[in-house]
């Protein structure tokens, strides 16, 4: 299957989960993100703010917050960049982009991804290797190569429920696989990064 036809039953499939599995194992998830070596001894952490069927974030943004970390959500630019931008309090920062998608406001200022040490990507599939499958516009791959060639400490971690999971997906040149997934059945060390 082509990527576009992946990311469309990918699509069908997220959305026609249960609201409390997505709950239930979002909870599940978020607990073993906020208990990892690299979550707890991050200082900065760029994370997806979630909307509809993605893993929620909103518990774990919260909660970065309350430990003292810098948290940065992404805010689409003009053209085809996404940048982080830090935010301190999740209902008084951000209102809805042009997606749809919660985004910091546009008086908060972004930082550079030097400044960030974790970041915590959404994704429609991932496969054991790390590589994802987004909703097909390459923000993140276009960030991760910009956080590859400058900032070479900053962990990846993907998170998915286990059924976004598969064996191996189509890569292009531009791809950049995450070094982790954590599903609400297990956390997964995508070694092989090439
Ligand atoms: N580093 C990059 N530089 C330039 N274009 C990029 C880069 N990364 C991704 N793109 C562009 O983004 C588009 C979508 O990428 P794709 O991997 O299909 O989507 P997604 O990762 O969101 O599923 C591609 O047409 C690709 O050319
Ligand atoms: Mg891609």
């Amino acid at each position: 299957m082509t990527k576009s036809e992946l990311r469309k039953q990918a699509l069908t499939e997220r959305n026609s989960m249960d609201d409390r599995l997505v709950s239930r194992y979002g909870e599940i998830i978020a607990n073993s993100l906020i208990n990892h070596e690299w979550f707890i001894l991050s200082k900065s952490v760029f994370i997806y703010v979630s909307m509809g069927n993605e893993v929620p974030t909103h518990a774990i943004i919260k909660n970065a917050l309350a430990r003292g970390k810098t948290v940065s959500v992404p805010r689409v630019e003009p053209g085809t960049q996404m940048c982080a931008v830090p935010i301190k309090n999740i209902e008084q920062d951000l209102k809805p982009g042009k997606l749809g998608i919660l985004e910091p406001k546009t008086y908060l200022q972004p930082v550079s991804e030097t400044c960030i040490d974790l970041i915590v990507v959404p994704g429609l599939l991932f496969d054991r290797s790390g590589y994802r499958i987004g909703y097909g516009k390459g923000y993140y791959d276009r960030y991760l190569n910009g956080v590859e060639r400058n900032s070479p400490y900053c962990r990846t971690i993907g998170l998915a429920f286990h059924n976004q999971i598969v064996q191996r997906l189509p890569r292009d040149s531009h791809d950049k696989p995450v070094m982790l997934i954590i599903t609400e059945k297990q956390t997964l060390v995508c070694a092989a990064k090439k």
